[in-house]
């Protein structure tokens, strides 16, 4: 169903997207190492890696960096080695022999024994040789590992030098394919350091896909194509407003969706259950932010309210917020683009996503 709401799995519940599948298999296809998938928030990255993995017909692993790092605070090699090990069995779970070997294989590694999709660890396991031994596996078996990365721009808040291990593997494991994902953008590459000599990756190649939103054609599609699978009436011009409001970010059509064709709401109810729920979402998103810098807020705002430039933002950050340096002021900036809450084009800054623009419009931002 389009209008489900968790991330699609299946490539019949995918709209569209064909262009990124194909550049995916293809960057499977010619045995590269290091794959990219880029975009803000809510625009299908975790549903196209599902997709994608799903259909490369490899043996994958999956790991939720994002959700791993809020349940832990932390990303430590062992809860990570676990995840991998649990995600690559199972999805090799059905094939007996292949995984019988797998099993073989990880179980010539010191101090781990792996039986069905069960892993125990004797000690602490060394992340470098389980990825040597996946690599020499899929060498036996004429076939890629791919090991994906949800949200990776969460690994450098590790305290762990995964750059340099992932920088081992695309150097050394020639059977394995890393796939990252990020809707920090800026975060991710600067945790990669693929153009920073003083990181471990410095001069790779990486594959990027970056997905962009619909488009006008492809929302109103989207839009009909859903409610046309549930069998509910939408006129044309609620459509088009739909599309007005929430642009061409899937997520937010995929809500818009569900509340009409599922829930069957007016679509007054249905565009205010969304803001409220967008207000709710994207405050919690940005608390943390905003817990570390309250201008971090005011700069959205004061860009939520049209200003655009640098000048005009700092004048109301510093009106609200009183004076700042130009060099912190212009840090927080840039920091706001990496998180992808900012899009700058020439010497204008805006906020990409039309609804988080307007739940920015309305935080209260406490005095501090
Ligand atoms: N191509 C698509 N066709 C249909 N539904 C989609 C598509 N892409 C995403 N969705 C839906 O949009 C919502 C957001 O998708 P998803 O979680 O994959 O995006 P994301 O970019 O990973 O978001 P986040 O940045 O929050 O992790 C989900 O409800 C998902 O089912
Ligand atoms: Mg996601």
């Amino acid at each position: 169903m389009l209008f489900d709401l968790q991330p699609k799995t299946k490539r019949e519940d995918l709209y569209d997207r064909e262009k990124e599948l194909k550049e995916f298999q293809n960057a499977i296809n010619l045995g590269e190492r290091l794959v990219l998938l880029l975009g803000i928030r809510r625009l299908g990255k975790s549903s196209l890696l599902n997709v994608a993995l799903a259909e490369s017909g490899m043996p994958y692993a999956k790991i939720d960096v994002r959700s791993l790092y809020f349940t832990h605070g932390s990303i430590p090699q062992e809860i990570l080695a676990r995840k991998i090990l649990g995600s690559l069995l199972s999805t090799v779970s059905t094939k007996k022999s292949l995984r019988l070997r797998l099993e073989k294989m990880l179980n010539s590694i010191r101090g781990l024994k792996v039986s069905g999709l069960h892993v125990e660890f004797e000690r602490k396991p060394d992340l470098a040789e389980i990825l040597e031994k996946i690599d020499s596996w899929a060498e036996k078996e004429d076939i890629r590992a791919i090991m994906a990365f949800d949200e990776a721009q969460y690994l450098r808040l590790s305290g762990i030098q995964y750059d340099g291990l992932i920088a081992y593997a695309v150097d050394n494991l020639p059977n394995v394919t890393f796939v990252l994902t990020g809707s920090e953008m800026g975060m991710l590459h600067d945790f990669l350091g693929l153009d920073n000599p003083k990181k471990p990756l410095f001069g790779r190649y990486a594959r990027e896909i970056i997905l962009e939103r619909f488009n006008r054609k492809q929302s109103m599609d989207f839009l009909r194509s859903g409610f046309e699978e549930l069998g509910t009436e939408v006129d044309d011009g609620d459509i088009e407003r739909a599309v007005e409001r929430l642009d061409g970010i899937v997520g937010w059509l995929t809500t818009y969706g569900y509340l009409r064709g599922m829930r069957k709401l007016s679509e007054k109810e249905a565009l205010e259950e969304l803001f409220q729920r967008a207000r709710a979402l994207v405050s919690e998103e940005l608390s943390t932010l905003i817990a570390y810098s309250r201008r971090y807020g005011l700069i959205l705002k004061a860009v939520a309210m049209g200003n655009g430039t640098w000048s005009t933002i700092k004048e109301y950050v510093e009106f609200r917020g009183g004076p700042i340096n130009d060099a912190k002021f212009s840090n927080l900036l840039k920091n706001l683009v990496k998180y992808g809450y900012l899009e700058k084009k020439g010497n204008e800054y805006s906020i990409p996503d039309p609804v988080v623009g307007k739940v920015v419009e309305g935080l209260q931002l406490t005095p501090r």
